[in-house]
């Protein structure tokens, strides 16, 4: 893990209310995979916390991540131009770790599917990926050259303004009888995760299912205890060090 100050090569709108910022290193720093995250100052020094975010395409010393606009951090974060110096430390937490399996279905909502597109991106010549995304409208649909590195994606929108009226979870459970997976990797909100934990159970499916987890951090690295989660053994895990990758039965959702 380093902390750097890396060069804005650019900051781009991606879809309604999300860009994708790409950072260029001044170091190379190594293995980094889907699932880990970087923790990026906004540029402004009124935003004391450094805003976590999943790393999403890697490409030597750049590195990109895609955020959505919620509040104050990144709604400053989406004005910074390119050559702007930012703080970055990475990379962070564990990652979806898919040795030994070969097929795997991926379930993403909305910002949950950037740390998702890297584990696609990184093993999509030696594993086959039966991807279920779900995006709130047709306006938020984005980056689905990477998605399509999967052998079978199925997008859907609440509203049905583009792919298939429903969502993620429903998606994939409702084609689970025709795919044969060894594994299931997960990241959207908190109420898609816990949907996805009771239907998995409900439908007898027990393949590992790995999920990211988000919560608010400070440090980002183990230290601070702002993150923690409960585990379904009623312990803490910091979501920052611990995950924010777990098994979804490990966890309390
Ligand atoms: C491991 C991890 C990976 C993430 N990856 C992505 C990603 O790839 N793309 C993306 O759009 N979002 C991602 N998020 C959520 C993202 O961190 C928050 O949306 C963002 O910090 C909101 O900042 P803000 O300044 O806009 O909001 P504000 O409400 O102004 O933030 C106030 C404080 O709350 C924290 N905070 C607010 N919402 C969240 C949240 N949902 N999760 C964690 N901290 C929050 C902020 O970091 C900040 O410290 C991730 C979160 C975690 C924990
Ligand atoms: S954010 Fe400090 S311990 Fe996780």
């Amino acid at each position: 893990m380093k902390d750097l100050t890396a060069t804005v090569k650019s900051n781009k709108k991606i879809a309604e209310n999300i860009y994708m910022i790409t950072l260029t290193l001044p170091e190379d720093v190594g293995e980094m995979h889907g699932g880990q995250f970087v923790n990026l100052s906004t540029g402004n020094g009124a935003n004391l916390l450094r805003r976590p975010l999943g790393v999403c395409l890697r490409d030597g010393k750049d590195v990109s991540v895609c955020y959505q606009v919620k509040g104050k951090g990144t709604a400053y974060l989406s004005t910074v131009e390119a050559g702007r110096k930012l703080q970055v430390l990475l990379p962070l937490g564990n990652w979806f770790d898919l040795d030994g399996y070969k097929n795997v279905a991926v379930v993403g909502g909305g910002v949950g599917i950037f740390p998702l597109i890297a584990a696609i991106r990184e093993n999509c010549h030696t594993k086959n990926f039966y991807s279920y995304i779900g995006f709130r409208n047709a306006g938020a649909v984005c980056l689905l050259d990477e998605l399509g590195k999967s052998r079978k994606l199925t997008v859907t929108t609440d509203d049905g303004s583009y792919g298939e009226k429903g969502n993620a979870v429903s998606a994939f459970i409702d084609d689970y009888p025709n795919i044969k997976v060894d594994a299931v990797i997960a990241c959207g909100p908190p109420v898609m995760l816990g949907v996805l934990k009771k239907k998995l159970k409900e439908e007898g499916i027990s393949v590992p299912c790995f999920v990211s987890l988000e919560e608010r951090m400070g440090c980002g690295m183990g230290a601070c205890l702002v993150c923690v989660c409960k585990t379904v053994s009623g312990e803490n895990a910091r979501v920052c060090r611990d995950g924010p990758v777990f098994e979804i039965n490990e966890v309390q959702l």
